[in-house]
């Protein structure tokens, strides 16, 4: 039976790309919907940009929904240094023509955990957690209703991206993860010290380019893109795409090793905000309330994104 999952997104070349593997994988998991945030760039974009990558799979059926247009308690910060100014450079995309449901995707959430029987909806926050935060606020009782969340988010060994301490997504609004990360719902998380070893390779590329579709020239085209910025911070050969780990997880789990420990998110300190403090090694006994994966399989990780990108 296929896994019916929500996808929390704030598209992003690598958010699309978790998308299209999703949109791909019929057999392992039923999109219910997809719901924007701000994140990358603000909530106007992100719904745009999702609708973008529904029609480029030629999924138009799939319902989007605009939520937060900024984090519960502080400013938006965007990320435009890596995405570019529209979320989604690369080559120029047509406005999308599928409509904007005209729910909120918190209501959305909420509404399709009471639907759905309890334990079979899975949530996949790509970006910030303000929505998925906001919904267990306003409806405490779904957060039982969760069946798991398999997030993409933190770091331990990798430490941060967007600062010394901290990964994009926690720091943008560190306030709604520390609510999702204490939510008590099981946790699947995919940090920087996963994706950092999922590298794009010129022949990891190529593959995406050579596959003779338009799906795979625009991965390829927006690969290239979102490389630059990697290639240039870290002088490695290629860049991570990280939000398709998440979806990955989902479809083949064994590609992925990791650890059951607790994962706290600073939210006081200016110097460390939204760090997500990893008890690797168990030197607390705060509860284990996520598992935080640590290696992948990447030769795993690519041919599975080729083969699935193929069928669309
Ligand atoms: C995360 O931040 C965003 O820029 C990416 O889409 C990914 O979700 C990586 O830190
Ligand atoms: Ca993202």
């Amino acid at each position: 039976m296929p896994r019916k999952i929500i996808i929390d997104t704030d598209p992003g070349q690598d958010d699309a790309v978790a998308i299209l593997l999703a949109l791909a994988s019929p057999e392992e998991m039923t999109v219910l919907g997809i719901t924007a945030v701000a994140g990358n760039v603000p909530l106007p974009l992100t719904q745009k940009n999702a609708r973008i990558v529904c029609e480029l799979a030629g999924k138009v059926d799939v319902p989007v929904f605009a939520g937060c247009d900024a984090p519960i308690k502080r400013k938006l910060v965007t990320a435009e240094h890596v995405h570019g100014k529209t979320g989604l450079d690369g080559p120029p995309m047509a406005d999308p023509v599928m409509p904007l449901q005209s729910q909120h995707a918190v209501d959305f959430i909420v509404e399709t955990l009471r639907r759905e029987p309890a334990g079979t909806v899975t949530l996949c926050p790509l970006g910030p957690l303000t929505n998925i935060a906001v919904a267990f606020q306003k409806a405490p009782d779904i957060v039982a209703r969760v069946q798991e969340i398999v997030l993409m988010g933190g770091a331990y060994f990798e430490v941060g991206n967007i600062t010394p301490a901290a990964e994009f997504n926690i720091y943008v609004d560190p306030e709604a993860a520390e609510i999702v990360f204490k939510s008590g719902v099981p946790l699947v998380v995919m940090p920087l010290d996963v994706t950092h070893k999922a590298l794009t390779s010129k022949a990891r590329v190529d593959a995406f380019r050579h596959l003779g579709t338009q799906v795979g020239d625009m991965v390829a085209a927006w690969t290239d893109f979102f490389e630059r910025f990697d290639v240039a911070k870290y002088g490695s050969q290629g860049a991570p795409l990280h939000d398709p780990c998440v979806i990955a997880y989902l479809i083949k789990p064994d590609l992925f090793s990791g650890r059951h420990i607790n994962v706290a998110i600073e939210t006081h300190s200016d110097l460390t905000l939204g760090m997500t403090v990893a008890d690797w090694w168990g030197v607390t006994d705060r509860p284990k309330n996520a598992m935080f994966m640590g290696g992948v399989d990447a030769d795993g990780f690519y041919a599975l994104l080729t083969e699935r990108l193929a069928r669309l």
